[in-house]
């Protein structure tokens, strides 16, 4: 078959066959005695979900938040790196940290370490592809063992009194697709829910996320499963929760610089109708509360370079945007770095007063 490039994405296709239909409710969910004010979970992302963004995309209308991944290893406890990762100060609850590794006894006391530390949900990754990770069996690796899978999840399970989850892809490569297996010794280990992200370790980021995989697990289990994989749009989240029969769904990128997608996309699965985009206003002060949080978080010399990229993320799409970055990546210091910022949306929002 000759793609064009005009050839629209398959799920595009795919929703004129199967239209979306609009879920009566938003149903809560409960993971453990934890119950969960709605289904949207925001992706654990390293170097992106700390707790700031956590906190801001629940504040926003995430149901979830899952830590960025810190490592069994214990010699890596004590880095300042892992330190932070493992703080949730006032975070609201449930506070589930994902756990790494490869190692069954290192990853049960990995977990119970966390636990002691005020985890109250252990996630485990069986879904990360970076190299630095899968060289030494670990994360998406792990999917091509499905053995160590179950000393895995038996021993983590085992291990602590808090529910265990599980974030997987839909296999190693495409001719090595066993995420439903894997769903399933998920389930006998006593996992207590599941997020799938549509794509094989092979395909990294690359093509779009496929979902048939996702609804054969959903139709093969019984515990909850997350959709996961490219969900952009409020009515992308309705047709993928409909087509895959998925407990709920789990959004990364999208809410890079938009943590209001979790409001818009709860909005539309309720009501059947667009939550409006938020004013300019209110972009910059998400944006400025959030940079103010990242230098509490970080100290000032880290949360400025920190803030950098939540910057660029929330200023895609504004026009002179480029000139912006460029001059704005260059700053040292938080002071600085708020008054551009600030600067730079109000002289959107009085090019959107003029043009009106
Ligand atoms: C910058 C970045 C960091 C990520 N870090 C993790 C991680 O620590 N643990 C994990 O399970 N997945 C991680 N992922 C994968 C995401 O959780 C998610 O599965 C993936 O981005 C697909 O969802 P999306 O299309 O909504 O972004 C990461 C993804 C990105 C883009």
């Amino acid at each position: 078959m000759v793609i064009s490039p005009f050839t629209p994405p398959r799920f595009l296709v795919m929703m004129r066959t199967f239209p979306p239909k609009t879920l009566d409710k938003n149903k809560s969910m409960r993971i453990g005695p934890y119950v969960l004010r709605n289904n949207l979970f925001l992706a654990p992302m390293a170097g992106v979900t700390d707790r700031p963004f956590r906190q801001l995309c629940k504040r926003l209308g995430a149901g979830m938040a899952v830590s960025e991944m810190v490592s069994s290893n214990s010699l890596l406890r004590g880095s300042a790196k892992t330190l932070r990762r493992a703080n949730h100060e006032g975070e609201s609850e449930p506070r589930s940290v994902q756990v790494v590794g490869a190692d069954p006894k290192m990853m049960a006391e990995a977990a119970r370490f966390n636990v002691d530390g005020g985890a109250q949900i252990i996630d485990i990754n069986m879904g990360c592809p970076a190299k630095k990770v899968c060289n030494v069996m670990a994360g998406s690796a792990l999917l091509q063992d499905e053995p160590l899978v179950t000393r895995i999840l038996e021993a983590v399970v085992r291990a602590v009194d808090v529910p265990v989850t599980l974030k997987i892809r839909t296999g190693w490569d495409r001719a090595h697709r066993n995420a439903v297996k894997i769903a399933s010794i998920a389930e006998q280990c006593g996992i207590t829910l599941l997020a799938v992200h549509g794509r094989t370790r092979a395909c990294q980021y690359q093509g779009e996320a496929e979902y048939d995989t996702i609804a054969e697990i959903c139709a093969a289990v019984n515990i909850p499963v997350i959709a996961n994989g490219d969900i952009t749009t409020a009515e992308k989240a309705s047709w993928v929760l409909r087509y895959t029969g998925a407990a709920g769904l789990m959004i990364g990128r999208a809410a890079q610089g938009r943590p209001w997608i979790f409001r818009e996309i709860d909005h539309y699965l309720r009501s059947g109708r667009r939550h409006p985009e938020p004013p300019l206003s209110e972009v910059r002060d998400t944006l400025l509360a959030h940079l103010h949080n990242l230098y509490v978080f970080y100290g000032e010399h880290t949360g400025v370079r920190v803030a950098r990229k939540h910057i660029s993320w929330y200023s895609k799409g504004q026009a002179g945007g480029g000139v912006f970055r460029n001059a704005v990546n260059r700053l040292q210091t938080a002071s600085e770095q708020l008054a551009m910022t600030r600067e730079f949306f109000e002289t959107q929002m009085s090019a959107t007063e003029l043009a009106a």
